[in-house]
């Protein structure tokens, strides 16, 4: 727990009216016990870059325990062997409503992380879990606003994934066009802060959903280029504190003056790979009661 933050749940007696709330959360991390940049498929990987594993562990453990700290669940799945990516568990699935939507991963080389994803999530009660026939990663391209499902797409997911999840899950998708490679999935240049609004970086998309994002949430935290290229846009909000990468310093001030409470995490090992926080998250969203 953060020094003077309440402990989950949420509001206790003394919570002003206007202060946001916490939502406990699910989440499902993998361990980067096999991490390594072996490959490019982003921009931001460069093939036999010297990684620290021990570094990117410990890294990673800080980041599990300070979605424990703040009162949320973490799950874990064992990591394979042979798939250096998989420590970015927000690809292998979409789930919402208790509903799991299995991925299908757009290169070959992380095609394996999927079945165990869907493993894992049918021994857990979410099966059966079957792929997508389009292409489609999961939470990196995939959130839920409200009642709304953002689905990012141009690099990873396909559009026509775009139309199974909203036939599968029965949600509203709202399809939004990335044209930045640097930001490859929806997760690199976009989260959801609460049920109502949206963090974003204007530049990872298209004019028509730049348009599109502007009339959904005229609200929203507009970050800069120089926050969205430390990942900062990579973050996990519980709908009070942010866990966001510290070098995204502008970020965390217009969070904070917003009302929400910045939680810096150092994920320098794992950006090697293209990934920050957001990536190494799935969240287990369950069935409303
Ligand atoms: N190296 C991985 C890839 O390119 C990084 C995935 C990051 N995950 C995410 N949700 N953005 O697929």
């Amino acid at each position: 727990m953060l020094p003077g933050e309440p402990a989950l749940p949420v509001p206790s007696p003394a919570t002003a009216p206007d202060e946001r709330v916490a939502v406990r959360r699910r989440f499902l991390m993998c361990a980067p016990v096999h991490f390594e940049v072996a490959y490019a498929i982003n921009a931001w990987m460069t093939p036999g870059v010297t990684v620290d594993r021990a570094l990117a562990l410990r890294q990673w453990t800080a980041l599990k325990d300070a979605y424990t700290s703040l009162g949320h669940v973490v799950e874990v799945l064992d990591p394979v062997p042979g798939l250096p990516d998989m420590v970015f568990a927000a690809n292998g699935a979409f789930v919402v409503d208790g509903i799991a939507v299995g991925a299908r991963f757009a290169h070959p080389e992380r095609a394996g992380e999927a079945p165990a994803h869907a493993a894992w999530l049918e021994a857990h009660g979410f099966g059966p879990v079957t792929p997508t026939v389009g292409v489609h990663e999961g939470e990196g391209d995939l959130t839920v606003v409200g009642d709304l499902v953002l689905a990012g797409t141009g690099f990873r997911t396909e559009r026509s994934a775009h139309a199974e999840v909203q036939e599968r899950t029965g949600r509203p998708v709202v399809g939004l066009e990335l044209v930045d490679p640097r930001f490859y999935h929806l997760d690199t240049a976009l989260f959801p802060l609460d049920d109502t609004t949206v963090a974003y970086y204007p530049g990872a998309f298209s004019d028509g959903s730049r348009r599109v994002l502007e009339r959904l949430y005229p609200d929203a935290v507009v970050a800069s280029e120089a926050d969205a290229l430390v990942l900062g846009l990579n973050s996990v909000s519980d709908g009070r504190h942010v866990v966001l990468p510290a070098a995204a310093r502008g970020l965390a001030d217009q969070l904070h003056a917003r009302g929400f409470v910045p939680v810096p995490v150092d994920l320098s090992e794992l950006l090697k790979g293209g990934g920050g926080p957001k990536c190494c998250t799935s969240e287990l969203r369950p069935r409303p009661v």
